[in-house]
């Protein structure tokens, strides 16, 4: 490696903020959060979700920041900086290595569903459809090796294409076209709900809580949401912080990322749940929710078509800004501590994701039946691997880290500087010590199965 060459860094606040934001806003805002709240009954659950956020997503997203910052370097490296060369702390960038990688290759597989989608309403096949007409599309599309195949490759291309660019020039230059473009598609799309005959009924199953709906297992999900949402547990935010210079204020950018995250969720449930009542469709429908009832909706709207390639373009921005992230976790990796050229590290890396891919694409269609993991699909072994255990499991070891390990003066200089808002230590200490570890401690068990 050549040691004379600085190591890159972002070239604006903003273009962080966006970047990171753009790692954060994903599939998880656009197709998961809609779904988990239509099954978990609305306004209570998105109060508790709220509440997640800020108490443990907030503080772990900075401790992330605050360690990769510290480091400058790769998640592995970064710990190793902080704790040593020999430290078992290392453990944990390794393991954020693997799970991002791992996500990366089955995110592509979802991502890819929606470049087709773009297709297909593009092409007008949506247009005079029935409802099952409808469904039957998804079935199709979902049981055809090729085309899954063809659209995840086609996803991991232009990720690779993105992150062979570099931090400047590739990441961060492409945040700062995709996000503003998300958010105005975004921002129609929610005009588009609020004037439909369905906005008041999106409203309230959004914003008028019913605690009596709030089971213990929403809690659950509200929580385990937090953290894939805001990207936390996979190295990918120590990652993008060690590409932050020294006098970033982490907790006022931290707030606006979180912040951005949780308007577009919120944003993407009020675009989807007006339509959903004025065409009388179930909101707990599940995971088909976005890819079955969106073009339902869309086909008798007018302007269906067009409305329709808005909302899979969206989708497809926020997949492309998340999956960059994830890709650069391990290619940071091999870069800061192997010392491979970025390109080769890319190109590489995007391959064995795909290749990793194709078993996830197959359990749809091909190895649907072929379940010797737990009873689960390669997919839905993975999702559940990196979704339940992996990432809360990361999220733990940096709260433990940043609460229990690290030592406070040094870490106190790293969040506060030259002690501008001082009273944000204890407060931030107090939650990644205790009330982050003990909720993810929680969850955890919960998976486990320790709560039935
Ligand atoms: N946050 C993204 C979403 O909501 C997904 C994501 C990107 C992610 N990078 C991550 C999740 C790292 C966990 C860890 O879709």
């Amino acid at each position: 490696m050549n040691r004379t060459t600085p190591r890159s860094q972002w070239a604006s606040r903003i273009g962080f903020v966006l970047a990171a934001a753009g790692s954060a806003i994903g599939l998880g805002n656009i197709w998961k959060f809609p779904y988990i709240t239509g099954l978990n009954g609305g306004g209570a659950f998105v109060l508790v979700y709220l509440g997640c956020i800020l108490l443990v997503g907030l503080p772990i997203m900075m401790a992330e920041f605050l360690i990769g910052r510290h480091g400058q370097k790769d998640a592995v490296g970064s710990f190793a900086s902080l704790a040593g060369e020999r430290s078992p702390w290392r453990m944990v960038g390794w393991m954020g290595v693997f799970t991002s990688f791992l996500l990366f290759s089955f995110y592509a597989v979802v991502a890819g569903w929606s470049f087709d989608y773009i297709v297909r309403s593009a092409t007008g096949a949506f247009q005079g459809k029935s409802a099952d007409e409808i469904n039957a599309i998804f079935g199709q599309l979902v049981t055809s090796p090729v085309q899954v195949i063809f659209w995840q490759a086609v996803f991991i291309v232009a990720t690779v294409g993105i992150v062979v660019g570099g931090v400047r020039g590739g990441i961060e230059r492409w945040s700062k076209i995709l996000m503003p473009l998300l958010f105005l598609l975004l921002l129609l799309l929610f005009v588009r709900g609020m004037t439909s005959p369905g906005a008041r009924a999106g409203l309230e199953f959004m914003f008028r809580p019913d605690f009596s709906k709030l089971t213990p297992n929403a809690l659950l999900d509200a929580l385990g949401h937090s953290f894939f949402t805001l990207s936390l547990g996979a190295g990918t935010m120590i990652t993008y912080g060690s590409y932050l210079d020294r006098k970033a204020d982490l907790f006022t950018l931290s707030l606006r990322i979180t912040i951005l995250d949780t308007l577009v969720a919120l944003l993407a449930g009020l675009a989807i749940f007006p339509v959903v009542f004025a065409a009388g469709l179930e909101p707990s429908s599940g995971p088909g929710l976005v890819f079955q009832t969106i073009p339902i909706v869309f086909s008798a709207l007018p302007f269906g078509s067009f409305l329709a390639v808005l909302f899979f373009l969206l989708l497809a921005f926020a997949a492309l800004s998340s999956s960059i992230s994830m890709l650069e976790v391990s290619v940071a990796y091999l870069v800061d501590e192997k010392g491979w050229g970025r390109t080769l590290a890319t190109s590489l890396m995007g391959f064995f994701a795909f290749v990793i891919g194709i078993p996830s694409a197959l359990s749809f269609n091909k190895l649907a039946q072929f379940t010797p993991f737990f009873g689960r699909t390669f997919f839905d072994f993975v999702d559940k691997l990196v979704s339940s255990y992996l990432l809360p499991l990361g999220g733990l070891c940096v709260a433990l880290y940043a609460g229990w390990f690290w030592k406070a003066d040094a870490e106190k200089r790293e969040l506060t500087g030259d002690g501008d808002r001082a009273w944000i230590y204890p407060l931030w200490h107090l939650l990644v010590r205790f009330i982050a570890p003990l909720a993810v401690v929680v969850i955890l068990l919960n998976q486990a199965g320790l709560f039935g």
